[in-house]
């Protein structure tokens, strides 16, 4: 595989939970980032950890099969490893993430990995969407959107909120995340992200939301959001939800 010549965050997360589909490139970044920051393992445990508790809510409320945006890399306590019975189907728009994607799930027939644009759910194959999660738009499945809402601003994230709820049946559930305003004590960390990058208070995400309704956890520090025991104590990098697709 060619190896990339810029770091891609998602790689980052690999390496910080001890997975092995990086690059050398994305090691550095990810190093370099420390550097300005401090560790990063624990912050990315306890947003990973988050998303396996909400995926087995999601399962235990009856959804089978997963959409996934932002995918990153599908390792590590993953949706299909924590919901071996479900179907997945991961995206991403990071071509060589994606290939990678494809290489860990070559040979499962319940998870695949495909293009993806979150702004524009039409750039999805809909063949690979109607296999990995069928019933879609007409049964309720669970849709996971984390780590990608900082790169949108506001007006594309609640439209983007908002054409996935049109698209999903009622019942359908949303794991979603945000970054808070952690960054804004580490300038230099902060200049790494990019411009694009979008930090959030809870009163500023909740309206994005739209229609989409949290459960009765609320939006929470992601380590708070129904812990499984008393939460390892990391810094408050990440908020997160689940948020459940009324009836019309
Ligand atoms: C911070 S990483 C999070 C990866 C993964 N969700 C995780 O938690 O490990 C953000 C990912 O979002 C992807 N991404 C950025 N913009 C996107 C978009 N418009 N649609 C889909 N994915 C996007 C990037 O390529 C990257 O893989």
């Amino acid at each position: 595989m060619v190896e990339p010549d810029q770091p891609s965050t998602a790689r980052m997360i690999d390496f910080w939970l001890g997975g092995e589909h990086h690059f050398p490139v994305d090691v550095a970044g990810a190093r370099a980032f420390e550097q300005a920051y401090g560790p990063c393992a624990p912050v990315f445990r306890a947003l990973r950890a988050f998303l396996g508790r909400a995926v087995r809510a999601m399962t235990r409320d009856g959804v089978d099969s997963f959409l996934v945006f932002g995918a990153g890399v599908p390792t590590m306590g993953n949706v299909h490893e924590v919901a071996p019975e479900a179907t997945v189907l991961y995206t991403d728009v990071d071509p060589v993430t994606l290939r990678l994607g494809q290489r860990i799930l070559a040979g499962s027939d319940r998870a695949g990995y495909g293009y993806g644009d979150a702004t524009d759910i039409g750039t999805i194959d809909p063949a690979q969407l109607h296999r990995f999660v069928p019933g879609w738009g007409r049964r309720p499945v669970g849709v996971v959107f984390l780590g990608l809402a900082a790169f949108l601003d506001d007006d594309t994230l609640a439209r983007t909120l908002d054409e996935l709820y049109q698209a999903t049946a009622p019942g359908s559930l949303l794991a979603v995340d945000f970054d808070t305003e952690e960054l804004a004590g580490h300038p230099a960390a902060l200049a790494m992200m990019g411009p694009a990058f979008r930090m959030r208070t809870p009163a500023a995400f909740a309206p994005l939301l739209g229609r989409w309704t949290p459960t009765g956890d609320g939006i929470v520090p992601v380590d708070r959001w129904r812990p499984d025991g008393p939460p390892e104590q990391v810094p408050d990098a990440f908020h997160g939800a689940v948020a459940v697709r009324s009836a019309d």
